[in-house]
């Protein structure tokens, strides 16, 4: 599957989960500013649409997984006073950034790998991730852990890039291949990382085999939709309700 193929610039698959957490461990203090220049601001906008179509019920809980420096946790913590948002990942420096934000505080951060989750069965309302599923090799463990975690009736929101294609694959290919490794060397100061963010962009499962992959692991009513000229998608499903007795 497209997460778990070898590519130039990529480390194998046994080799990146260590990769990633040094790599975000080495641009957690740069990684909003960079992420800010890259989208012109507009990433915000993505995560807190996140939020919207998580249709979070306003007193119920929030797992945002690879939650980095927190950008969706404390999205949704601005949008609902009294929702219990967990924000988990595994790279400390990342979530060290976020504690500090004005918000933080309201934020439970923890410590966790998205493939083995500390949580107990059910206990979610919605699990949703920004930017994780791309770096994570093992699709179908990641989404068996978010449908065990999650209520029934809950839902999954997933954000990630999604490998170019369509008339303007070539200019985009260009954008990312050539134009974002330097923004990434002269703004993230870390040109190595944003080598691999169009790498791992062109290795990952296209939005359909993403779609497929969800409907595999038992989510229904799974939907996507693409944006910023398809180099976006954004994944929805929805963890079948439990039947109740007859
Ligand atoms: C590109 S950042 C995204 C951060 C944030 N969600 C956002 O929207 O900007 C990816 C994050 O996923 C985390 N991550 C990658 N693999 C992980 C895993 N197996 N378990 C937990 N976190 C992981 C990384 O540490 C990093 O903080």
């Amino acid at each position: 599957m497209a997460s778990s193929t070898r590519s130039a610039g990529l480390p194998p698959a046994g080799e990146r989960a260590p990769f990633v957490r040094a790599m975000f461990g080495r641009i957690a203090g740069r990684y909003d500013r960079m992420n800010a220049v890259m989208t012109l601001g507009r990433d915000r906008v993505w995560r807190r649409r996140v939020v919207d179509v998580a249709a979070l019920p306003p007193e119920g809980r929030l797992l945002d997984i690879g939650t980095g420096t927190g950008g969706i946790a404390l999205a949704a913590r601005e949008r609902f006073d009294r929702l219990t948002v967990v924000a988990a990942d595994f790279t400390p420096e990342m979530m060290a950034v976020g504690r500090r934000a004005p918000d933080g505080r309201r934020v439970c951060w923890c410590a966790a790998d998205a493939l083995a989750l500390p949580f107990a069965d059910a206990g979610f309302d919605a699990v949703v991730s920004g930017y994780l599923v791309r770096n994570v090799t093992g699709l179908d463990r990641l989404f068996a852990e978010q449908f065990r975690v999650l209520k029934p009736g809950g839902r999954l929101v997933c954000l990630d890039t999604t490998p170019p294609r369509g008339p303007l694959a070539p200019l985009i290919r260009f954008h990312f291949k050539r134009i974002i490794p330097l923004m990434g060397q002269w703004v993230g100061g870390d040109r190595g990382a944003y080598t691999y963010l169009p790498e791992s962009t062109r290795a990952f499962a296209t939005p359909e085999a993403l779609a497929a992959r969800l409907i595999r692991a038992g989510f229904v009513q799974v939907r996507w939709r693409t944006f910023m000229f398809g180099t976006m998608a954004l994944h929805a499903a929805v963890k079948p309700p439990a039947i109740g007795p007859r």
